[in-house]
């Protein structure tokens, strides 16, 4: 454990990715977060990627942008759903949708943005 929280106190920026359950955060994600607190993820900033087996929605997305924000993280605005994971990726693990792989692109740009500006 003191290896995961040692991690995400040593790192700048983290990416975060969970899978959609029941509407909302995995609990195994969630549970991941709440071994960490205030001293690891204050000041660290995060993007946030979800699957889902469904369409694209921002419910799970939203929910772990709360619980970020309750630890005084920045979470960048930009953010990718990944609807129908089942379907999204090739045999050997690209994503076929062009224009969600711009998404994730743009996505990546603003987290590597926004850590070297608010980390220096
Ligand atoms: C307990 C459980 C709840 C799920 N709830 C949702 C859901 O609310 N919406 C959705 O689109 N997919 C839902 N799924 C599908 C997962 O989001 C999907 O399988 C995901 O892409 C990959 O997670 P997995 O590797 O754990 O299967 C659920 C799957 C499980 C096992």
């Amino acid at each position: 454990m003191a290896c995961w929280q040692a991690a995400v106190r040593d790192a700048d920026g983290l990416i975060l990715v969970t899978p959609e359950y029941h509407g909302s955060v995995s609990g195994v994600r969630k549970n991941a977060l709440d071994l960490l607190g205030f001293e690891e993820l204050t000041g660290k900033v995060a993007g946030l990627i979800s699957v889902l087996g469904g369409q694209s929605n921002s419910n799970a997305l939203n929910d772990l942008r709360v619980t970020l924000r309750w630890v005084h993280a920045w979470v960048i605005p930009e953010q990718v759903a990944i609807g129908q994971a089942w379907k999204a990726f090739d045999s050997e693990e690209k994503l076929l949708d062009d224009k969600l792989g711009e998404r994730l692109d743009r996505w990546a740009e603003s987290l590597v943005t926004h850590t070297q500006k608010l980390r220096g």
